[in-house]
């Protein structure tokens, strides 16, 4: 079903430098969300500290009941079984082929036997699209097909929460969209709350219920697609439409010179809101939405001809 994740007041530290601070957010059960930044802003410190890789200096975290940040080893034991992870690279073992990589977290973390294991294996392979792969080395395939295994083995243990560490960093466009599409319909399917950091603007728009957006050591804003696409705050008007004009420099943040340099420049009108993408299978996910529905409620009118089926991303569509 997935499961809840319930974020107060965090904060992290390295020393004397502050990472990101007071970050608060919900993350509702069985959704997308994504959780956007510039480089170093500590996206990937955030996925670590959610699965208790990394202590928060302060705030906390609650999964089914347990404060991630604050509880004992051995529980945080058992909620990590709770979670898939899908990191930057793949992380597989190299020396391993792709069967025995995917086949580890099932022989460390289960007594089951080795015809279980083959089943839930050649399953996850399955829906990967990686049947008739299991032989090679990871050095053997392609990035794109890494990514796919290491999405297979961060499945094994039929997790409730997935984090996805930008699982579209080095793959072509046409790639990113057939992995996006595989992780929607793995979301309709497995029901599981997927929380994905990525560079990619295009998932952004279409992917997730949810968007997060991390900037100067803060969580500048979180919640729906559509209010985020819709919003007019500069740091996110900026980033979501990937614009040069806006509060974000090359260093981070720009001087007041810059900025003032820049205001009497005309801000380009909000792109429409692409409609976000379906699953391929049949399958309706749990959390799908009418489109719009967010900006009805909320009497916000969205920018002209969102919601278009001419501006769908939908990959084979
Ligand atoms: N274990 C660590 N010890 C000290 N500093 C760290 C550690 N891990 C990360 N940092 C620092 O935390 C900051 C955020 O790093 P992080 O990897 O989370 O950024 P990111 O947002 O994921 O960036 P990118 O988009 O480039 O992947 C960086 O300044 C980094 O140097
Ligand atoms: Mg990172």
């Amino acid at each position: 079903m997935g499961v809840e994740i319930e974020v107060n007041d965090l904060t992290k530290s390295f020393g004397k430098q502050l990472i990101w601070g007071d970050v608060s957010l919900t993350i509702p059960a069985g959704e997308i969300c994504v959780m956007l930044g510039p480089s170093g802003t500590g996206k990937s410190v955030f996925l670590k500290t959610l699965i208790g890789l990394l202590k928060p200096d302060r705030g906390s975290i609650i999964i089914e009941g347990t404060d991630i940040a604050s509880c004992s080893e051995r529980e945080l034991y058992e909620i990590r079984k709770l979670f898939g992870v899908l990191f930057q690279d793949g992380a597989m073992f190299g020396s391993m082929n792709l069967y025995d990589n995917i086949a580890f977290p099932l022989r460390e973390h289960t007594k089951k036997s080795e015809s279980e294991i083959r089943a839930i294996v050649m399953e996850k392979l399955d829906l990967t699209g990686l049947i008739g792969t299991e032989q090679k080395l990871p050095g053997e395939i392609s990035g794109g097909m890494r990514k796919r295994a290491g999405l297979a083995r961060a499945l094994v243990l039929d997790p409730e929460i997935v984090l996805f560490d930008e699982p579209d960093s080095g793959l072509d466009p046409v790639r990113t969209s057939f992995l996006n599409q595989l992780i929607v319909d793995l979301n309709a399917q497995i029901d599981a709350t997927f929380l994905i950091v990525t560079h990619d603007i295009n998932t952004a728009r279409t992917v997730p219920d949810n968007i997060g957006l991390l900037y100067h050591k803060h969580l500048a804003m979180f919640g729906p697609r559509e209010m985020l696409l819709s919003s007019e705050e500069p740091v996110v008007r900026q980033f979501l439409n990937a614009q040069k004009i806006g509060p974000i420099g090359m260093s981070e943040e720009k001087d007041a010179d810059e900025l003032a340099a820049e205001s009497d420049q005309e801000l380009p009108p909000l792109p429409p809101i692409p409609m976000q993408l379906e699953p391929s299978n049949g399958i309706a996910r749990r959390s799908q939405r009418e489109p719009g529905a967010w900006c009805r409620e909320q009497g916000i009118t969205p920018p002209p001809g969102s919601f278009e089926d001419n501006v769908s991303m939908a990959p084979g569509a």
